[in-house]
């Protein structure tokens, strides 16, 4: 994509009143949507992150994408992955702490408690139902993105917020 195209999104910011919104329901899985999709991954992918939700680039619709790659499979090309109106239907009792940082909140990391599993329901990026279940990073990822959907940021959950380590950034990119 020509880099004139792609300044049209930018990556909010925490402060940014958009990000405080809930975003509403995708209706049109029309051309122009379709595009949008294309211009998420390709601003996530620049940032580099592993996860974008639409309100991160100002736009308040019930859109996620992810790019992921588990890091037990280190040959397995990363597996992307479009949630249109996500919810989650089901999740694990259990609960892990870990550290997460985001792209609108830059320059700081937290502690943050995410249910293990989940199985999340949603449109795929053609308005298809699909149902996908998930654990470890790729649970929390989606938890994290989806929060992103209702005006929740991980500050609002996390336990400690702090400036990372050299250390703490090369665990949160594995
Ligand atoms: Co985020």
């Amino acid at each position: 994509m020509a880099e004139k195209e792609m300044d049209k999104y930018e990556i909010i910011t925490h402060p940014n009143p958009i990000l405080r919104r809930k975003a509403k329901k995708v209706t049109d899985f029309d051309k122009d949507f379709q595009n949008l999709i294309e211009d998420m991954f390709v601003i996530m992918r620049d940032a580099p992150g592993v996860g974008l939700a639409a309100p991160q680039i100002g736009i308040s619709q019930k859109i996620v994408v992810v790019e992921y790659a588990e890091p037990e499979k280190e040959d397995e090309k990363p597996k992307a992955y479009v949630l249109v109106n996500p919810e989650i239907i089901r999740h694990s009792e259990e609960t892990t702490e870990d550290l997460e940082g985001c792209l609108s909140v830059p320059g700081l990391v937290g502690m943050v408690e995410r249910w293990d599993a989940v199985t999340v329901k949603a449109q795929n990026r053609f308005g298809k139902n699909v149902k996908i279940k998930a654990d470890g990073w790729l649970a929390r990822i989606f938890q994290h993105e989806m929060d992103h959907l209702d005006g929740v940021l991980y500050i609002d959950k996390a336990t400690e917020v702090f400036e990372p380590t050299d250390e703490d950034l090369e665990n949160l990119r594995d």
